[in-house]
């Protein structure tokens, strides 16, 4: 039942504050991870691994896109993240002392399982599933789970799935993290900030009418392209993935610092730019990165909190969001593009629930 809104999708985004409180419900005291929420098995099955494989498809390949920055800035473990459709049909190394780590919504995407399978035969220490679906495929062939509690997801394009999985891959991290060195201080400081996440999206979804209004500055484009360094690549990457999906206009996303590799080529005033910026240590670089593009007459839209002290001028378009730590900022920030590519897919009239060409759930090849 859609209640009030217009359309799953919405009602979807609007759920996250509700349904990110729900991952860490039971998981998570003021301060620090409860390791025995991840499963009795957790702490033994953690203590040892030295390597961490992620693999899914899609949404959830970005979710293990921002994994990988938390698992090697805070647990200090090497960590490496493939799409399941090329993992499956390679020949891989896996080390036995390796966590393997698929990340799915439905629990039943082929791809996702088959990989699973093939590197059960090359042996590692453990599988765990980040899954939305109980007793799914992936639940039962994990060793050990972390259900997202997003509950029912009906719009094709993910969303609170999306914001949860991070939520839980957040919680997991931490977890391996104290057995590898992190100082309870800085658990519970990002503990802490993520307590703070369901309201900082609550803020987020209060900016519906701002991003509804910078949306129509999309609707006649037909290429768009996203950037964002460190942690919010993986977030370009989502907010680009909604739009491709449900307006069907052409984006692309960068780590910014790629762009006078070759995507600068492209800029033009018929080529919005859109910048995820919190204030973190990467804000001054991506500052002349946007520097570059408004030299070129592209237009930026940009996504950044008030210390990031990004000016709106002419051709920068600034949407201020709340202040985050740096660690949860891609929960957070993950929000308004979403929210965006849905306002411009409702603009253009497509059909946001049931976008043209793709399946919920992915259970063939
Ligand atoms: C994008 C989307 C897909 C899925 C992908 C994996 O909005 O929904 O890209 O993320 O098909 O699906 P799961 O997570 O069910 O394995």
């Amino acid at each position: 039942d859609k209640g009030e809104y217009r359309h799953y999708m919405l009602k979807e985004i609007h759920e996250q504050p509700r349904v990110i409180k729900a991952t860490m419900e039971g998981r998570v005291t003021a301060t620090k991870v409860l390791e025995q929420a991840l499963g009795t098995e957790a702490g033994n099955l953690l203590q040892d691994v030295r390597h961490v494989q992620i693999i899914a498809c899609g949404t959830s390949y970005h979710a293990g896109m921002v994994a990988r920055y938390w698992i090697e800035d805070l647990a200090g473990v090497p960590c490496s993240v493939e799409v399941a459709s090329e993992f499956r049909y390679r020949n891989h190394v896996i080390q036995k002392d390796t966590l393997f780590l698929c990340i799915s919504q439905s629990g039943e995407t082929a791809d996702t399982l088959a990989a699973l399978r093939q590197a059960k035969k090359a042996g590692f220490r453990a599988a765990l599933a980040i899954c939305n679906v109980p007793g799914s495929t992936l639940v039962r062939e994990s060793d050990l789970v972390i259900m997202t509690q997003a509950g029912p997801e009906i719009g094709v394009a993910s969303t609170k799935a999306f914001t949860t999985q991070l939520t839980a891959l957040l919680l997991f991290t931490l977890a391996l993290a104290r057995k590898n060195g992190l100082s309870e201080e800085r658990e519970a400081e990002i503990v802490k900030a993520l307590h703070l996440v369901p309201g900082q999206v609550n803020d987020v979804l209060a900016l519906d009418g701002e991003i509804a209004e910078m949306s129509m500055r999309f609707m006649d484009k037909n290429h768009a392209l996203f950037l964002g360094r460190g942690s919010q690549y993986p977030v370009a990457m989502e907010g680009a993935l909604k739009l491709k999906e449900i307006s069907y206009i052409h984006a692309e996303a960068y780590p910014a610092g790629e762009l006078k590799h070759g995507p600068l080529a492209l800029v033009d005033s018929e080529m919005p730019v859109v910048t995820v910026a919190p204030n973190n240590h990467m804000a001054e670089k991506l500052k002349s990165n946007l520097e570059e593009v408004r030299a070129r007459g592209g237009e930026l839209f940009v996504f950044a909190d008030r210390a990031a002290n990004i000016k709106p001028e002419d051709n920068i378009h600034v949407i201020q969001l709340p202040e985050v730590h740096e660690i949860t900022a891609p929960i957070v920030y993950t929000v308004p593009l979403q929210l965006l590519s849905y306002h411009v897919a409702v603009l253009k009239g497509t059909d946001v629930d049931q976008p043209r060409n793709l399946a919920k759930s992915v259970t063939v090849e």
